[in-house]
């Protein structure tokens, strides 16, 4: 557990550091954070790899795992669920995917936040369904979902599935309960199947409870809440999330649009979560300590620079930067002249913001002010 000395990532493949090689330039961009796995995860997998078992493994029948998630569901939000709400999937990207072809016909429309992550805008678009977007609105010092434009964005015949995201990545608020049952109350309404993308959920830094969008009884037959241990645990790369659904038939079509087409989640990603859902509670929490640190650190060293401003995240380890203050054209080559690489905000939908990950090493951070300082 040392937060502050993470592993070198160079020649690793890995995505983040490939994209500036060479380059003076520190990646501050995907949605990975730098720290090495707890050691419980790592001994796991090293001993499953040892025992040199890596066959077909079926997730559903890895009991194991998902007795892991039935514990991490009750420890961590107070939801009662049954392991046969369970559906595994190589990852939360192919899950909104699938929804949107189990629930959405050609001529269909999906409600997507704006800005948001891009494969999830993206979403709509690649399965050939029209994409409504709402935006996002700050409210007091925080950004909030536009309650008005959703409302009036459900109306719309078209509208069957709205993919939400909570925590939302890139502005970071976790919905109250009266904010999320206003949510439910319009999809209720109109009839709006809600996909409730949770992969961040376990990263709240503030005195917050993130609520399951399944475990609001009033819409769990009519949604699919999408969670994963691999932001929080840094296990992205094995590929393994899961979808809770309650209502059988609501899975069922969920299922059948992955047939043939979505992989299992793969063996070493079903050991990793079982263990990371079980056995890691004391890095957990460590990391949550460290990251909130480097959050209030970061959002104070932003608000400093003149032309960029930040809100303070409820959650993640992602900090979404206005930089229309600059007056610049192109903030990514802003940042890029100065030596570091965030996410290009006009990805997530607004050319004027960029986003930090801070999910690294104080120092490296300090780094990175400094040179966005200079
Ligand atoms: C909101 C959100 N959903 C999904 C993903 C990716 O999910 P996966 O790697 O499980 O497909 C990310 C990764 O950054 C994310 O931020």
């Amino acid at each position: 557990m040392n937060f502050d000395n993470p592993p070198n990532r160079n020649n690793t493949f890995s995505f983040k550091w490939e994209k500036y090689k060479g380059k003076d330039i520190l990646p501050v961009w995907v949605a990975d954070t730098e720290f090495a796995v707890a050691k419980p995860i790592s001994d796991t997998l090293k001993q499953r790899v040892d025992n040199a078992a890596l066959g077909y493994t079926l997730p559903a029948q890895h009991s194991d795992a998902s007795e892991a998630i039935k514990h991490w569901c009750l420890q961590q939000y107070n939801w009662q669920i049954d392991t046969k709400w369970i559906v595994w999937t190589p990852g939360v990207v192919p899950a909104f995917n699938m929804a949107c072809k189990a629930f959405c016909e050609p001529g269909d429309a999906v409600i997507v936040q704006t800005p948001n992550y891009p494969p999830l805008l993206a979403a709509p678009e690649i399965n050939q369904l029209e994409k409504v977007a709402v935006p996002t609105i700050m409210q007091n010092g925080r950004w909030i979902i536009d309650f008005e434009a959703l409302e009036t964005a459900a109306a719309r015949e078209e509208c069957k599935l709205f993919i939400m995201c909570n925590p939302m990545n890139p502005v970071g608020s976790v919905l109250s309960k009266q904010e999320l049952d206003r949510i439910v109350d319009i999809c209720n309404k109109h009839s709006v199947m809600l996909c409730s993308d949770e992969i961040h959920c376990d990263l709240i830094l503030e005195n917050k409870k993130h609520i399951p969008a399944g475990s609001v009884a009033r819409i769990a037959d009519n949604s699919i809440t999408l969670m994963a241990a691999s932001k929080t645990f840094n296990v992205a790369g094995l590929g393994t999330s899961f979808a809770i659904i309650p209502d059988a038939k609501v899975r069922a079509n969920f299922v059948k649009a992955g047939m043939g087409i979505v992989p299992w989640a793969n063996v070493l990603g079903l050991e990793a979560t079982k263990v990371a859902f079980t056995q890691c509670d004391d890095w957990y929490k460590a990391q949550l300590d460290y990251l909130r640190k480097n959050r209030d650190y970061l959002v104070e060293a932003i608000n400093n620079i003149d032309g960029l401003s930040a809100a303070t995240p409820d959650a993640t380890f992602l900090l979404w930067v206005d930089a229309s203050g600059l007056g610049v054209e192109n903030t990514q080559k802003w940042c890029e002249e100065k030596g570091v690489g965030p996410s290009p905000g006009i990805d997530f939908g607004n050319k004027h913001f960029f986003r930090i990950n801070y999910g690294s090493s104080l120092s490296f951070l300090q780094d990175v002010v400094a040179r966005l300082s200079k």
